[in-house]
C-alpha cells in the first residue's frame, strides 16, 4: 500500500545540513531517501546548478517522495534510484558522476513503513511479517521463522537484537510452528510478550522490540549492506567531502565508529556521536537512540 504523503519527520536535519555543508553547485547522495525530508532540504541549498541523488531500497518510499519532490514550489536538482545505498557508485556511473561533495545515510526504517499495515514493520498490524525494505528481492521474514532452526532463530535474535531472552522466544516460535506456519506480525508480537517474563509496566520497551529488530536486520542484510557501503564510499567521495551517518542502534554504530576510525582516508569530524537536542525528542521520540557520526575526505589517498 503505497500512502501519498510521507509521516517521516527527518531526524537531525540541522545537525545534518552543518555537517554536509552543502553550497549551490555541490553533488550529493542520500542513501536512504525514506520521505525525502534531508534530500529536499539538500537539493534546496544545492540549487539547480547542484545535485542530490536519493537512493532507497524501498519502491514505496521512492515514489511517495517522487511525488513529494514534484508538489515543491521551486525546481529542485534531485534524481532518484530504486537500490541499495551500497550501490551508490553505480547510480553515480549512470549519472556520469565520478565523485560527491557529501554522502548521508539515515539508517533503519522510516515511520512511513511503520505506518505501513502490510509491511509488518509494526507490532501489532494485521499484516504478514515481511519486514523487508524491497519486496521484490529474497524471501519475506515469515519464510525464514518456519523455514530456520529454534538455534539459528535464537543466535539471529541474540546478535541482531541483543536479546536476553532469544532462545526463549526461539522455542515459542517453533513451538507455535508446530500447530501452524506463522505468518502475522502481530503473531510474532504475541509470541515475544508471552516469552519475557516480569511486569509489563516495569519495561522501557515493547518485549517485541529487540525481535523484532533482529528479524528485520537479518532479512534485509542490514550490517553487510552498511560494511559493503564503507568498502566504496570513500573513493567516491571527493576530497574535503562529508560523509554524515545517522544509526539507531549500537551494532550500526560500533560498525560506522570503527570503519572511520580504522580508514586513514577519513578525519573524523565527530569525536563523540552527536545526538538529537531535548526539543527534538520531545517533537519526534524516534530521535531519542539516534546518534550522527561524520568524517571529511582528507586530501590525500
Ligand atoms: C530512517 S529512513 C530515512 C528517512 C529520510 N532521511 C527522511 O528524512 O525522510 C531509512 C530509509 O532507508 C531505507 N533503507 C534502509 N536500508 C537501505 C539500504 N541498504 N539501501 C537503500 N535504502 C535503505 C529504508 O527503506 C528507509 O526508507
Amino acid at each position: 500500500m503505497t500512502e501519498e504523503t510521507t509521516v517521516h519527520l527527518p531526524v537531525m536535519l540541522n545537525e545534518v545540513l552543518e555537517a554536509l555543508r552543502p553550497q549551490p553547485g555541490k553533488a550529493f547522495v542520500d542513501g536512504t531517501l525514506g520521505g525525502g525530508g534531508h534530500t529536499i532540504a539538500l537539493a534546496r541549498l544545492v540549487g539547480t546548478q547542484g545535485l542530490v541523488l536519493g537512493i532507497d531500497r524501498d519502491l514505496d518510499a521512492i515514489n511517495r517522495a517522487e511525488k513529494r519532490i514534484k508538489s515543491q514550489d521551486e525546481p529542485l536538482s534531485i534524481r532518484l534510484a530504486q537500490a541499495n545505498y551500497c550501490d551508490f557508485p553505480e547510480a553515480l556511473d549512470m549519472l556520469n558522476r565520478q565523485r560527491v561533495d557529501g554522502i548521508l545515510l539515515d539508517l533503519g526504517l522510516s515511520s512511513d513503513q511503520l505506518a505501513d499495515q502490510n509491511r509488518g514493520f509494526s507490532f501489532d498490524s494485521e499484516g504478514e511479517l515481511d519486514l523487508r525494505f524491497d519486496t521484490t528481492e529474497g524471501a519475506p521474514a515469515y519464510e525464514l521463522l518456519n523455514r530456520l532452526s529454534a538455534e539459528q532463530i535464537a543466535d539471529i535474535i541474540y546478535k541482531y537484537g541483543e536479546e536476553r531472552y532469544s532462545r526463549r522466544i526461539a522455542r515459542a516460535i517453533v513451538e507455535f510452528r508446530e500447530e501452524r506456519p506463522l505468518r502475522f506480525a502481530s503473531e510474532l508480537a504475541a509470541i515475544c510478550r508471552r516469552s519475557i517474563p516480569g511486569p509489563r509496566g516495569a519495561m522501557r520497551i515493547d518485549p517485541a522490540t529487540r525481535t523484532f529488530q533482529a528479524i528485520r536486520i537479518a532479512v534485509n542484510e542490514e550490517l553487510k549492506s552498511l560494511e559493503s557501503f564503507f568498502d566504496v564510499a570513500a573513493e567516491r567521495l571527493a576530497p574535503g567531502g562529508r560523509l554524515a551517518i545517522i544509526s539507531f542502534h549500537s551494532l550500526e554504530d560500533r560498525i560506522v565508529k570503527t570503519r572511520l576510525r580504522d580508514d586513514e582516508r577519513y578525519e573524523v569530524v565527530t569525536r563523540k556521536p552527536i545526538e538529537a537536542t531535548q526539543e527534538e525528542m520531545d517533537r519526534n521520540p524516534r530521535s531519542r537512540s539516534a546518534k550522527l557520526r561524520v568524517a571529511e575526505r582528507k586530501f590525500t589517498d
